[in-house]
């Protein structure tokens, strides 16, 4: 069990749907031309954002989920990410929307994505509800980005902190008290 905090309100529900209205119309712009867009979404953290995203996109779609997760071996920068499980489908010569939680380090997103071109999609674009870039070591950026936030510890909206907290419908800070 963790230590007793609280959780305060960082973005509310509202401002969630309002900005994914926003991003899924520049989604739907840029995608606008395909046969069929192949969604994937890294669990565990993306299974709320990606579940309101794709009701928004208004674009042909098919979903899929990748599962990651990263160790550090002690030189932060060298930190290695593992696939525990992998895509159902192939992707080569696909449109591709790999969706994210949280970008932190960036070692998730970087990794994922170099995984991803080595499969020839056609095209790869990536989305990201969160953004620490303070907390960055690798160069990496989304294509989209939700929120640009400080460094705090967030929990809600799919993001958990000791696996509670993911059924939030807002994104919250927590407060140790
Ligand atoms: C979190 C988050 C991102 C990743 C970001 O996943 O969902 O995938 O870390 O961190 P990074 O930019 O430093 O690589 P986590 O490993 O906590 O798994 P979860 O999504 O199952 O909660």
């Amino acid at each position: 069990m963790p230590d007793p905090y609280e959780i305060d309100l960082m973005i509310s529900a509202k401002s969630i749907a309002a900005r994914i209205e926003d991003l899924s119309r520049e989604i739907r712009e840029t995608f606008k031309d395909t046969d069929k867009l192949v969604v994937v979404g890294l669990l565990r953290g993306s299974f709320v954002f990606i579940a309101d995203l794709v009701r928004e996109l208004d674009l042909p779609v098919e979903v899929d989920f990748l599962e990651a997760s990263s160790y550090g071996d002690g030189m932060e920068s060298s930190r290695e990410v593992r696939i525990l499980k992998d895509l159902r489908g192939a992707i080569e010569g696909r449109d591709v929307l790999l969706v994210e939680d949280i970008v932190d380090t960036g070692h998730t997103l970087k990794h994922v994505t170099a995984l991803l071109e080595t499969r020839k999609p056609k095209r790869l674009e990536t989305i990201a509800l969160l953004d620490k870039p303070s907390r960055r070591e690798v160069d990496v950026k989304a294509t989209w980005t939700g929120f640009e936030i400080p460094d705090e510890f967030v929990v809600g909206y799919g993001i958990d902190f000791a696996q509670r907290d993911r059924n939030l419908p807002y994104i919250g800070k927590v407060r140790f008290i």
